[in-house]
């Protein structure tokens, strides 16, 4: 046990291995002096949250303990934590052009800026970017891994795009969609991480499962943020999925004559308590005790 609650601040702890991301990104964005260089490093300017790369680094580095491996990340590693926000941050360009949103991370977005067309491409090409990194870490296992979340994501977004008739089906696609849309991305890239370590199944499907509920939960709070907070406390927008006519948890379960919002607020709390319960099973280091106390936080950010 760690007294030092400092110590222990998944923040403090992840820092050191992400002081260069964002320059890492950049320089995988290489085009030659052009407006396509200026609009994809548009947001990599060090005002998003930067969660994915901390939990990716923090599970790395829980892993490499549990698998008796002192001292640095692996350069795979740490190209995955890079990779996550590249993938995430051109999911995000392009959700911009589908919500029609014009504003990001506290900035007018891209599509406001430069306009559709340009926003799309610049979305691609960072996705291309983030292939091409992945491409060089030079293992299949993890290409295909973290090629899944691409597809996951399109296809959460595009489930999006439409809901189920039937009450209970609703649920379900929604939890679905959740997992697609938020958290395939930390669930694959905390697999990866721990494959480029250790070869054992089981400790890539804890790795997995901690992302997946992790993920789960966060979406769920976003969603609840989505009806309580306003937009100069969130940075974008607020009250947009009921504009947009969608349904998420708080919708659904007000629609079961139930408190939308506090049991929207239960199932987060549900899915962290799976996260804790799978990477307690890892053996204690305080990146794990981080990664549990980050739980913590998830449930009570305010933005
Ligand atoms: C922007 O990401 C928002 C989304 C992609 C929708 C929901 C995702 C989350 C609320 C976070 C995902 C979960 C984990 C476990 C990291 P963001 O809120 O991370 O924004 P930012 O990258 O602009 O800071
Ligand atoms: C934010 O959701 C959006 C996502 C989590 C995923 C968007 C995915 C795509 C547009 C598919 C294309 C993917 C790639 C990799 C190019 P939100 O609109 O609920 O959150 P917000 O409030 O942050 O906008
Ligand atoms: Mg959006
Ligand atoms: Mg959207």
């Amino acid at each position: 046990i760690h007294s030092d609650a400092k110590l222990e601040d998944p923040f403090t702890l992840a820092q050191k291995d992400l002081n260069h991301l964002y320059d890492d990104i950049k320089k995988e964005l290489f085009v030659s002096k052009s407006e396509l260089k200026s609009i994809c490093d548009y947001y990599f300017d060090g005002k998003g949250k930067a969660f994915r790369p901390m939990i990716v680094v923090l599970m790395a580095r829980a892993c490499n303990s549990h698998s008796s491996r002192d001292g640095d990340l692996l350069p795979g590693q740490r190209s995955i934590a890079m990779i996550s926000e590249m993938i995430h941050t051109a999911s995000l360009v392009h959700d911009d052009v589908i919500d029609g949103s014009d504003k990001r991370r506290g900035k007018t977005t891209i599509n406001e800026v430069w306009g559709e067309r340009k926003a799309i491409l610049a979305g691609d090409f960072i996705l291309s970017a983030a292939s091409v990194a992945l491409a060089r870490i030079g293992n299949n296992t993890v290409v295909s891994v973290l090629s899944q979340v691409t597809e996951d994501l399109v296809r959460g977004e595009f489930m999006q795009l439409g809901s189920k008739e039937n009450e209970k089906e609703r649920f379900k696609h929604y939890l679905d969609k959740t997992f697609k849309k938020t958290a395939s991305l930390i669930a694959n890239s905390c697999k990866a991480v721990s494959i480029l370590v250790n070869s054992d199944p089981e400790v890539h499907e804890i790795a997995f499962q901690y992302g997946r509920n992790v993920g789960i939960a966060f979406q769920l709070v976003d969603d609840v943020l989505d009806f309580t907070a306003c937009a100069s406390q969130l940075g974008k927008p607020s009250a947009t999925d009921l504009k947009l006519g969608l349904a998420t948890g708080p919708v659904l379960f007000a629609c079961q004559q139930s408190e939308g919002v506090d049991q929207t607020n239960y199932l987060a709390q549900h899915y962290c308590q799976e996260a804790i319960r799978q990477i307690s099973l890892l053996r204690p280091s305080l990146e794990r005790d981080a990664l549990i106390r980050l739980t913590q936080m998830v449930l009570t950010r305010d933005k």
